[in-house]
């Protein structure tokens, strides 16, 4: 099959967080299984577009309104991702550092939205599906089957998978005219609650939607943002399919940014040796469990509770535990865990910042992987840690439920609790620095979370039998 996925990032191209790590995974490991996966995308101002060689695959002209733009299409010329990449040059609108956060996004993204479409329809032949994914390609599902310049792509199935509900697109109903003519009679399903919501249209318009864990689409029905009524009318057209993990990337033997790899069979001496990095780095205890969080600091992922979680661990245990600290985003949380630095230097630390390097190796070198988040659709991070022998403390939400499995349990692993909250974390803390202590059970642990297959294959097969169902 053709699959055409339309996203705002692809790793190693552009990542903001997992949609990036999907977008580069699923096309390849669709492309392994005998199908052209192809990814387009806008091209930003990033490392890996001036590192590489590009072929020009189209050049066009569109218009946002009244304002008629040129557009050059460009495609990785030696297919190293292990599927085909495009990227849509719209000069001075997508070029830029940052992949979202401008003012004009809503401009940005409508018109990436409108030259993936222009391009499309100026194949030869048609793809078998194109696979949207989140709001920022929302609009690709109305467009093809109500703008009158692609109606020759009405009949290809569309399919929307949703990483994350909390951001929609919201655009005031003045921007509709940035929409390439429309039947106006089909207003509705572009619109939710009085704004123009890309996401809702998606939803309303693909033929198919996913959602990236099963317990998170059962979440979507009672909190998804405002979009609940929807996701309860819609239910019958939706479908959950966890992510897996790409394995090139995320294998702790083969993993070429740690200094050192290690296996199943290695794990005791692998860990210990990159805690040791993390700790001379960071001035920790290497002797006590090390608990790291990794991730956007916003309040999605709790990241507001931890500083307070934090000192209330350390008064309760003192000197039993370190916590190092990775991520960006609301500046009082920033500012906060960097205070914290002053009460507990030689057991806590905090890198502000994105790190892919530094992310790797606090995968590796960490005993425990804390994860309170509020919403988590699917959760990357708990299963790269699982993958690399790290416990994961999660709370019971989303994805965090399909994939991690209490110590408390038969069989269990991890650690979960209910609240985001100082009491649930502290106490979590508490089970963590007691399991630590017991090094057989910790151990097995370590190695039986290593073993579980969160491959992609599985997933794989189950996006194409979706597509398959279209045709
Ligand atoms: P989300 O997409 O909601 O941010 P996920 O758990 O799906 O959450 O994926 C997050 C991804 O981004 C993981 O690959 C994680 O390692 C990475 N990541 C997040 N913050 C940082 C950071 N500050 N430095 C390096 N990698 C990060
Ligand atoms: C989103 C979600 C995260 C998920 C990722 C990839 O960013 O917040 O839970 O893992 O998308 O699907």
């Amino acid at each position: 099959m053709e699959i055409i996925h339309v996203s705002a990032e692809c790793y190693p191209v552009a990542k903001a967080g997992g949609l990036g790590d999907v977008v580069g995974a699923l096309p390849k490991y669709q492309t392994k299984m005998g199908h052209n996966a192809k990814v387009i995308m806008p091209m930003y101002k990033t490392k890996f577009l001036y590192k590489h060689e590009w072929l020009v695959d189209f050049k066009g002209r569109a218009n946002l309104g009244s304002w008629w733009f040129d557009f050059t299409i460009i495609k990785e010329k030696h297919n190293l991702l292990g599927f085909d990449l495009y990227l849509v040059d719209i000069n001075g609108l997508l070029d830029r550092e940052k992949i979202y956060g401008y003012d004009d996004d809503p401009q940005r993204f409508t018109a990436f939205q409108i030259c993936v479409l222009t391009w499309l329809s100026h194949w030869q032949h048609k793809p078998d599906v194109v696979h949207c994914h989140d709001h920022h390609t929302g609009l690709i599902p109305f467009m093809m089957k109500y703008c009158y310049p692609f109606s020759m792509l009405a009949s290809v199935p569309s399919v929307i998978t949703i990483h994350n509900a909390q951001y929609q697109g919201w655009m005031g109903w003045d921007k509709s005219y940035f929409i390439p003519a429309w039947d106006s009679w089909k207003a509705g399903m572009l619109e939710w609650k009085g704004t123009i919501n890309p996401l809702a249209s998606g939803i309303k318009c693909a033929w198919k939607v996913t959602t990236v864990s099963w317990s998170y689409l059962q979440e979507l029905r009672v909190n998804s943002n405002g979009l609940e009524a929807l996701f309860e009318y819609e239910k019958g057209k939706c479908v959950g399919i966890l992510n897996g993990i790409d394995d090139d990337v995320w294998d702790p033997a083969t993993d070429t940014y740690l200094n050192h790899n290690y296996s199943v069979e290695t794990v005791t001496e692998g860990k210990e040796a990159n805690k040791k990095i993390l700790c001379d780095r960071f001035n920790l205890d290497a002797d006590k469990p090390l608990i790291i969080f990794i991730g956007r600091l916003v309040g999605e992922k709790a990241a507001d509770v931890l500083p307070d979680a934090i000192m209330s661990s350390m008064y309760a245990f003192p000197k039993q535990v370190n916590f190092l600290i990775l991520g960006s985003g609301e500046t009082h949380v920033e500012w906060q865990l960097s205070q914290l630095t002053h009460s507990f230097a030689g057991n806590y630390n905090v890198m502000i910042g994105y790190d892919e390097k530094l992310s790797h190796t606090m995968y590796a070198g960490a005993d425990f992987l804390l994860m309170p988040s509020r919403v988590e659709p699917c959760g990357l991070n708990q299963m790269y840690s699982m993958k690399y022998g790290t416990v994961p403390m999660v709370r019971s939400t989303g994805g965090l439920i399909d994939t991690v499995k209490d110590m408390g349990e038969w069989q269990g692993w991890g650690i979960r609790f209910n609240h985001a909250s100082v009491g649930d974390i502290t106490h979590s803390v508490w089970r963590a620095i007691e399991v630590y202590k017991d090094g057989t059970h910790f151990n097995w642990m370590r190695q039986h979370m290593m073993q579980i297959d969160n491959s992609w294959e599985n997933s794989v097969q189950q996006y194409l039998n979706i597509y398959q169902s279209l045709q």
